[in-house]
């Protein structure tokens, strides 16, 4: 419990932190990592040096922080960070170290005007904050191992099968290398793979959406291949899934995590609008739709750049052809001479979405930020409610609104 004075200052220095926040979490992540090297190998290097994610673990706690004196306000919140830590295997230990450095960059930071008191009062209060986390958490390690076929941390997965689906994107077929029972998964969620790249010194952790409906006798992955661009290096991992890994190999990868899946109790049409790579969690989605509810209406827009870049192209063709409920859109915004087959050229707007789907169903929709953004802004100009529109970003570009 803290006292009235802990949460006053906290409240009131929150501001001054929130205005040096870009310092502060640069300075806290390059000490930590000078101290604790070993972080590396969780943390995602790549949004490090991009400069993206840094940001988003210090603002939490800054959020967190505003709810001091009431931690239920901000529960969903850390049930969504939690979610992603578990399949990051983020641990109880790991929370003091984090807390430690942030104290030490906000001394560092703001110099003189970090009273003794304020630096107490911060220990404080993520100290109340971490506890909140770990005890989610603690929770969610459990369910993950003991659910049927579940487990804890990381086990180790056979890749049984390597399909190439376009011309950037391949799957991944995966198999418990134990040969034990595979744990079931919700359409839509994603598992984490410890990649051990040969010249890298340490691991790399990536999400991939499972891109295959649950109740088969593997995991499936679809992996677009970074290859890079302009300032952005090659994907690490994408390319080493390309290039290195072939069938019979073995990673490791956490038990099926997220909280973006298709609700299959709803009974309103569905509408799943993917970009690019984007697609692979509402494959999930739609194939599951096809195999339990073939009462309900399933709109499935994909959009690429053109079809030498789209995957399971064959797959939609075959979908909408075998079963009538699912009626497949494809915009390609730069087609090119071998490609007939879509139905729009440019990108998505609202006006095509309300001459092509209803208003009235539970959408999904998941891809690259332009897309996303897109997207979210139409969805909201035709009034379709929160609780309807479900998405995920792929990356850490934070959010939409
Ligand atoms: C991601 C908050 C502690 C490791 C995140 C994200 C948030 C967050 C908001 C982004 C979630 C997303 O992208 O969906 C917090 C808060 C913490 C905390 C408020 C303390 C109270 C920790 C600790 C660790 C950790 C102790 C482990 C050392 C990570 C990692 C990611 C992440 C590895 C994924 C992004 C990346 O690789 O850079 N956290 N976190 N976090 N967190 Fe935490």
């Amino acid at each position: 419990e803290l006292s009235e004075g802990t949460v006053r200052i906290v409240k009131s220095t929150i501001p001054v932190l929130a205005e040096h926040g870009e310092e502060i979490t640069t300075c806290f992540y390059q000490r930590m990592f000078a101290d604790y090297p070993e972080l590396k190998n969780i943390f995602n290097q790549t949004n490090q040096k991009a400069g993206r994610q840094p940001k988003a673990l210090a603002n939490a706690v800054y959020a967190a922080a505003q709810h001091i004196d009431d931690l239920g306000a901000i529960m969903p919140t850390v049930m969504q960070i939690s979610e992603k830590h578990r399949s990051l295997n983020v641990k109880p230990e790991h929370y003091p170290i984090v807390g430690e450095y942030l104290l030490l960059a906000i001394k560092e930071v703001l110099g003189d005007a970090a009273t003794d008191n304020i630096i107490e009062a911060w220990g404080e209060a993520y100290g109340v904050i971490a506890e909140a986390f770990i005890e989610v958490e603690k929770q969610k390690y459990q369910e993950a191992a003991s659910q049927k076929g579940g487990w804890k941390d990381y086990r180790e997965f056979r890749v049984w099968k390597k399909v190439k689906e376009s011309d950037v994107i391949t799957s991944f077929y995966l198999q418990p290398a134990d040969g034990g029972e595979l744990a079931a998964y919700k359409p839509g969620q994603y598992i984490t793979i410890k990649a051990e790249v040969p010249g890298e010194n340490h691991t790399h952790l990536r999400q991939y959406s499972l891109s295959d409906a649950p109740g088969n006798n593997y995991y499936r992955i679809s992996v677009k291949r970074e290859d890079g661009t302009g300032e952005n290096p090659a994907g690490i991992v994408s390319t080493y899934l390309h290039t290195q890994v072939e069938e019979g190999n073995v990673f490791s990868i956490s038990a099926p995590a997220g909280d973006f899946y298709l609700d299959t109790e709803s009974v309103n049409p569905v509408v799943l609008i993917s970009g690019g790579v984007g697609l692979t969690p509402l494959m999930s989605m739609m194939k599951t739709s096809m195999i339990k509810e073939q009462n309900r209406d399933i709109y499935f827009i994909h959009a690429a750049r053109n079809g030498s870049v789209h995957a399971f192209k064959e797959d939609m063709k075959q979908t909408s052809k075998e079963f009538p409920f699912v009626k497949t859109h494809i915009i390609y915004d730069s087609p090119d001479e071998k490609d007939s087959d879509y139905d729009k050229e440019g990108y998505i707007d609202l006006a095509w979405l309300q001459g092509t789907v209803p208003q009235d169903a539970d959408f999904y929709y998941c891809g690259p930020e332009g897309f996303m953004k897109a997207v979210h802004k139409a969805l909201k100009e035709w009034n379709v409610p929160v609780e309807r529109r479900n998405y995920e970003f792929f990356g850490p570009e934070g959010s939409l609104d």
